[in-house]
């Protein structure tokens, strides 16, 4: 197939990117490169032995976007592109909607015109918000109270965006994926994720630490309502992640409708796990401090995975382990990320 992949420099698309081309579809991938570099792309060549055609374009540039649509003929897009920070959604919310809403509304658009109709969008476990029950599932209610940012706020808004351009042309398949905690990189080394500035999220953290770019990992809170009293998260490996956008892909053939699937492991981890298993994995110590607890986190958060499984015949399969020694490795190789 011709895969259009939106974000495809960025952490999710150029791990998907690798497995799309090992699987044999071509890949073009528009980015603005706003939080990637073009690096990450020439390095998924060099894995795959294969080549990506890139634009670097915005899909708030709708006439762009429509002059790649006009010079190609795509079977499906997997779109990744958008603002992903939910503090800094916070303090720039017109900047996030603007974006992330805007990007897809051209993006879809410009498909309608040019008779793609079938779509993979990234969503996130944030649509759940504080959910009453634990493990999350699909069928669990979702609106745009649920999430506490606008970020998550602007994923709900997508998913209902999306399930309308279904009901207005049922030609159209969607599956919405709604990932759990991304981490670890291909095993290669050659790709990984690269933040900018001082990491929000904790494997970076980690893994900045242990090379001494950051003094000490800060522990947002140890008073939870959890066995070790650290919050638990579903850490997916990102090449499982990437393997479900291929299971999910294929499902579309299927005429399927919107169909919505949580990608997680299905296991909860607590920040003192984790930082466990990457000690012990690696050979390493990670200095830390137990601080206070970061607004806005939630004690647990993992999946059921029973229908990803049983829809998408996809489920997680690397561990724990594997995702610490393959971050480990991808920081290691890259101390200053992407050049
Ligand atoms: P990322 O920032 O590494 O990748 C996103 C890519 O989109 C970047 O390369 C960026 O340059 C590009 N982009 C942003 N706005 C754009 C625009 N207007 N036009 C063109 N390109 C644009 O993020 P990621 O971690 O790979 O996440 C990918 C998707 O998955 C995002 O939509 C994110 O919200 C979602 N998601 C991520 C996580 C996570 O923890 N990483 C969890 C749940 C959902
Ligand atoms: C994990 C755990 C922290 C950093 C975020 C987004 C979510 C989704 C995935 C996009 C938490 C603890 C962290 C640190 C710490 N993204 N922590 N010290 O918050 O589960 O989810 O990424 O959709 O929307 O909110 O991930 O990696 O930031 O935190 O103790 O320096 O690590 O408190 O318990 P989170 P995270």
């Amino acid at each position: 197939m011709n895969i259009l992949v939106t974000g495809g420099a960025g952490f999710i698309g150029s791990h998907t990117c690798v497995e799309l081309l090992e699987r044999g579809h071509q890949v073009v991938v528009v980015d603005n490169l706003c939080n990637s570099k073009e690096t990450a792309l020439r390095q998924v060549e060099k894995i795959s032995g294969k080549s990506i055609q890139f634009h670097k374009t915005d899909l708030l540039d709708r006439e762009a976007l429509d002059r790649i649509f006009s010079n190609e003929s795509f079977d499906s897009v997997i779109h990744f592109a958008g603002l992903k920070a939910p503090g800094e959604s916070v303090s720039k919310p017109l900047a996030y909607y603007q974006n992330n809403l805007t990007g897809t509304l051209n993006l879809c658009q410009v498909m309608s015109h040019h008779d793609v109709k079938n779509l993979v969008f990234s969503s996130s476990a944030t649509v759940y918000g504080d959910a009453a029950e634990i493990p999350l599932h699909e069928s669990l209610p979702v609106s745009s109270s649920n999430p506490i940012n606008p970020y998550g706020r602007s994923k709900v808004m997508i998913e209902e965006i999306l399930k309308d351009q279904h009901s207005a042309d049922p030609e159209w398949n969607i599956a919405l994926l709604r990932y759990f905690n991304p981490v670890g990189a291909h095993d290669s080394g050659l790709i990984g994720e690269d933040p900018n500035g001082i990491p929000i999220n904790l494997m970076p953290y980690i893994t900045q630490v242990v090379i001494g770019k950051l003094d000490k990992l800060t522990v947002f809170g140890d008073d939870y309502p959890t066995p070790d009293g650290t919050p638990l998260r579903d850490y997916i490996h990102v090449m499982d992640l990437a393997k479900g956008h291929l299971a999910a892909i294929d499902k579309l053939t299927s005429d399927p409708g919107v169909v919505t699937y949580n990608l997680g492991a299905g296991r909860g981890v607590s920040v003192l796990e984790l930082v466990k298993a990457f000690e012990k994995v690696n050979g390493v110590t990670i200095p830390l401090q137990v601080g206070s607890r970061r607004s806005g986190d939630l004690p647990t958060s993992y999946t059921d995975t029973s229908l990803a499984r049983k829809e998408l015949h996809w489920q997680a399969e690397l561990s724990i382990e594997d995702i610490c020694r393959d971050a480990w490795r991808w920081q290691q190789q890259n101390p200053h990320g992407f050049s």
